[in-house]
C-alpha cells in the first residue's frame, strides 16, 4: 500500500527525531498499565521504539509502508522486536483488544472530515478493553498560529552529514471545514533535497468533546500540556485522556 506519507519516511527522523516534548509523558502512562499498548500512527517509532526499549508490550500501526520499514529497521539495529503493521487508523482490524491506545504528535488530525474522525474513534473503541485509555493530543486552532498562515517560516537543522534549512508554510485548504496544508521544503547547500506536504484537520475543544459523546466515550480529562496543567489557553497543546466505559 503506498501511502502519501511515504515521502516523509525519508526525511522524517531528520526533522522530528529529536523532538521529545511528549515522550515523557507517553512513556508514564503507558507504565501504568501491565496490558498490551495499542501506538496509532506510529510512523518511524519515535515513540513506540521507546516502549519497546522499557521492556513494555506495544502494537503499532501506521499507514505508511515506508515508515513501517524505517522503524523496522530502527528496531533491528537495538536488538528489539516490533509488532507493527501497515493499516488505516479508520478502518484497522486486529484481533485483540489493548488497555490502552496512544495517538501522539496530533496524529489525530489527519482524519480530516467528521465522517473519518468519528470511524476512527468508533475504530479505537472496538480496540479498547472496558476501562482502557484513549490517550492523544493536538494543538489548539490558535488564532495566532492562522494569522501566521502563508508566511514562511524557516528552521535550521544540523547533521552529521550538512547543514540543512527547512522552510514551511501553511495555509487553509478548506476555510469553511477548517482544513489546512503544510508545504514544507529541505534545502543542502541551497539545493532543494526534498520536498513534501501534509493536510490537518483543526479541531477546537468543544468539537471534539462532542466526536466523544456521539462515538459513546463518557468520561474524559484535557489538559494544557503534557505536565497536566489546567488547559486555559489557545497557546496550550490539549492533551486528552479518555476513558473507555
Ligand atoms: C506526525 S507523524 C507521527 C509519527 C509518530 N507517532 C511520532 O510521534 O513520531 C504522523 C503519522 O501518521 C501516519 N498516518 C496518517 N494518516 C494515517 C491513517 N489514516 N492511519 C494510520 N496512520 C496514518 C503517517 O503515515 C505518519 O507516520
Amino acid at each position: 500500500m503506498s501511502s502519501q506519507y511515504d515521502e516523509w519516511a525519508k526525511v522524517y527522523d531528520m526533522i522530528y527525531g529529536n523532538y521529545k516534548d511528549d515522550l515523557a509523558f507517553y512513556l508514564e502512562e503507558a507504565k501504568k498499565t501491565n496490558g498490551k499498548i495499542l501506538e496509532v500512527a506510529c510512523g518511524t517509532g519515535r515513540i513506540y521504539i521507546e516502549l519497546l526499549k522499557q521492556g513494555m508490550s506495544a502494537v503499532g500501526i501506521d499507514i505508511s509502508e515506508e515508515m513501517i520499514t524505517t522503524l523496522k529497521k530502527k528496531a533491528r539495529e537495538n536488538n528489539l522486536n516490533p509488532e507493527v503493521y501497515v493499516a488505516d487508523m479508520r478502518n484497522f482490524r486486529l484481533n485483540e483488544k489493548f488497555s490502552i491506545i496512544i495517538v501522539p504528535f496530533r496524529s489525530f488530525l489527519y482524519n480530516l472530515t467528521t465522517d473519518d474522525q468519528l470511524k476512527t474513534l468508533l475504530n479505537f473503541k472496538t480496540h479498547l478493553l472496558p476501562g482502557g485509555r484513549l490517550i492523544l493530543n493536538f494543538f489548539y486552532p490558535d488564532i495566532e498560529r492562522m494569522m501566521s498562515f502563508g508566511k514562511e517560516s524557516e528552521d535550521l537543522i544540523v547533521m552529521d552529514n550538512g547543514r540543512y534549512v527547512l522552510r514551511e508554510k501553511s495555509f487553509f485548504v478548506d476555510e469553511v471545514n477548517q482544513t489546512i496544508e503544510t508545504v514544507a521544503a529541505l534545502f543542502k547547500d541551497k539545493e532543494l533535497f526534498w520536498r513534501g506536504a501534509y493536510r490537518l484537520a483543526l479541531i477546537y475543544k468543544r468539537e471534539f468533546e462532542l466526536l466523544l459523546r456521539l462515538t459513546g466515550f463518557g468520561k474524559w480529562l484535557v489538559y494544557g500540556g503534557f505536565d497536566k496543567r489546567p488547559l486555559t489557553s489557545y497557546k496550550q497543546e490539549m492533551v486528552w485522556i479518555v476513558e473507555n466505559p
